[in-house]
């Protein structure tokens, strides 16, 4: 592994939602969802991720994303870049600290047709908890709505 993505080497893995995620947001009724993530490198200062979920009956595909994590050398200062399957790009930015990456997004650009209400900011958070699971918390704020959560994710290792 390339030294200067080290202090992000907790994220790793290939991950399952246990137990199944929790989605919220004052304009939809409560939902589950389950979602496989992987994370991985190739000897770059840089990690490579995707995140796919999935309905917990039904198994269809949801909502997916893929990109990148970078860290500034010598710094906890982190970008995650993704591409997202509803016609979003985003770039976050924040620091790693220990075990706990928090992230603001920086800016968000759509597809033209992308269906509204549009998000205007987003932020996560991402912890290995004291169980050795990769935690997830996403909060956005839409043109309809203030920051709020809307999502909640615990994964184990598989
Ligand atoms: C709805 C954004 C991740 C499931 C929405 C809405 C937005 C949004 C803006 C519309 C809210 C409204 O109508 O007021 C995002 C962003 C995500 C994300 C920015 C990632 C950073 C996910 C994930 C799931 C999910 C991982 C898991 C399945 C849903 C569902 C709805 C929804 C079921 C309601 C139905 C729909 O509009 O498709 N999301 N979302 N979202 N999101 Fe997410």
């Amino acid at each position: 592994m390339n030294p200067v993505v080290e202090p992000l080497s907790w994220m790793l893995g290939t991950w399952l939602s246990d137990p199944p995620g929790a989605g919220t947001f004052p304009t939809l009724q409560l939902f589950q969802y389950l979602e496989e993530v992987y994370i991985s490198h190739v000897g770059q200062p840089v990690l490579n991720f995707s995140f796919n979920a999935f309905h917990p009956d039904t198994r269809k595909p949801m909502h997916r994303e893929c990109g990148f994590i970078r860290l500034k050398p010598n710094t906890n200062k982190v970008a995650f870049v993704s591409a997202q399957n509803t016609g979003i790009v985003e770039v976050e930015e924040g620091e790693v600290n220990g075990q706990e990456l928090c992230i603001t997004s920086h800016s968000i650009a759509r597809i033209s047709f992308a269906k509204e209400p549009h998000v205007e900011q987003i932020t996560r958070k991402f912890r290995l908890n004291s169980e050795g699971k990769l935690e997830q918390t996403v909060s956005m704020a839409t043109t309809t709505q203030p920051m709020t959560q809307h999502l909640h994710i615990t994964y184990k290792k598989v």
